[in-house]
């Protein structure tokens, strides 16, 4: 596929692996509170490696904002706006459109099928009369409808913080006070051009239920319910997009 073809590079920079290698010798390996444990030096696989390479031109150029996608979804294009098919509120009102005021409808797609759909969906087509960037502001105007995005950021970070702080950073910039030490990197979970579009929610969740295999990322099956979870991934989503300002 053009926009969205993953390919997968090992890097062979046997020095940077060594040093890091080093690192983690030194430290010795460091357990965390999900049971996990920080991967051997010798079985180091660069899962952060993965290349996403997407059509610069359909990278949003800002963070998406919640709420000029609002003002979008209520605008009329050829006499018809979103909320006249699908509703103010996201419960649509013509048959055959996903319930946007549930999160189970955008649970399975990526943030980039969404702006595909909107670009080339049947019935849609709004490549010509929406922006690039008012089309990623619309998705993320229809995601909050699902889930909202203020009170997640309220429930979740404190369970982020003591969970995936460590690594993963406050924020989840991936800056956490251990993170120099490791190989791959904690992923930056704030990053949505190369990294979010690309996941949908149910692939961060498998992530974080299952861990990574060969990287430090623990499972958290065991540790923390599926409730939970979810609340992390939303967290996480709402980290990546701009909150409807009042
Ligand atoms: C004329 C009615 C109508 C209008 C206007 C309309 N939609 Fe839809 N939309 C639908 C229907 C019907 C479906 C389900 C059709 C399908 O999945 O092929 C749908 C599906 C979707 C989906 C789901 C895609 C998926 O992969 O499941 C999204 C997202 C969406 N619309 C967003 C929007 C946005 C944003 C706008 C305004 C910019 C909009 N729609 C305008 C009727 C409409
Ligand atoms: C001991 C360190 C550590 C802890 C604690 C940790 N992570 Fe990670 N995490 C990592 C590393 C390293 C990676 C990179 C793996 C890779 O490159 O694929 C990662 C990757 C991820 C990914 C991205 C997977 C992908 O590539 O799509 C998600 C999502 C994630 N972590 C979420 C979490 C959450 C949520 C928590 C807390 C519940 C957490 N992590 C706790 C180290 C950690």
């Amino acid at each position: 596929m053009r926009h969205t073809s993953a390919t997968v590079k090992r890097r062979t920079a046997a020095g940077a692996a060594l040093a890091v290698a080093g690192l983690l010798t030194a430290c010795g390996p460091v357990r965390v509170a999900g049971g996990g444990q920080v991967a051997q030096p010798l079985h180091v696989v660069e899962h952060n490696a993965i290349d996403f390479h997407t059509d610069e031109a359909l990278l949003p150029s800002k963070v998406p904002q919640a709420g000029h996608g609002r003002e979008v979804y209520s605008r009329k294009v050829n006499g018809k706006s979103c909320a006249g098919c699908h509703g103010d509120q996201g419960q649509p009102s013509v048959a055959g459109a996903p319930d946007f005021s549930q999160p189970d409808w955008i649970r399975s797609k990526t943030p980039l099928e969404l702006e595909q759909f909107l670009r080339t969906g049947p019935g849609h087509d709004y490549g010509v009369t929406l922006t690039l960037q008012e089309r990623w502001d619309v998705v993320c105007w229809c995601r909050h409808l699902a889930v909202n995005m203020d009170e997640v950021r309220e429930t979740a970070t404190g369970r982020f913080g003591k969970n995936c702080n460590v690594c993963h950073g406050n924020k989840g910039f991936g800056n956490g006070f251990l993170a120099p030490t490791m190989q791959p990197l904690p992923r930056n979970l704030t990053d949505f051009p190369t990294w979010g579009i690309h996941r949908s929610d149910q692939e961060i969740y498998d992530n974080i239920w299952y861990g990574v295999h060969w990287s430090a990322m623990p499972p958290w099956r065991g540790t923390l319910q599926p409730q939970e979870v979810w609340q992390i991934v939303d967290f996480i989503r709402a980290q990546q997009y701009a909150p409807p300002e009042n």
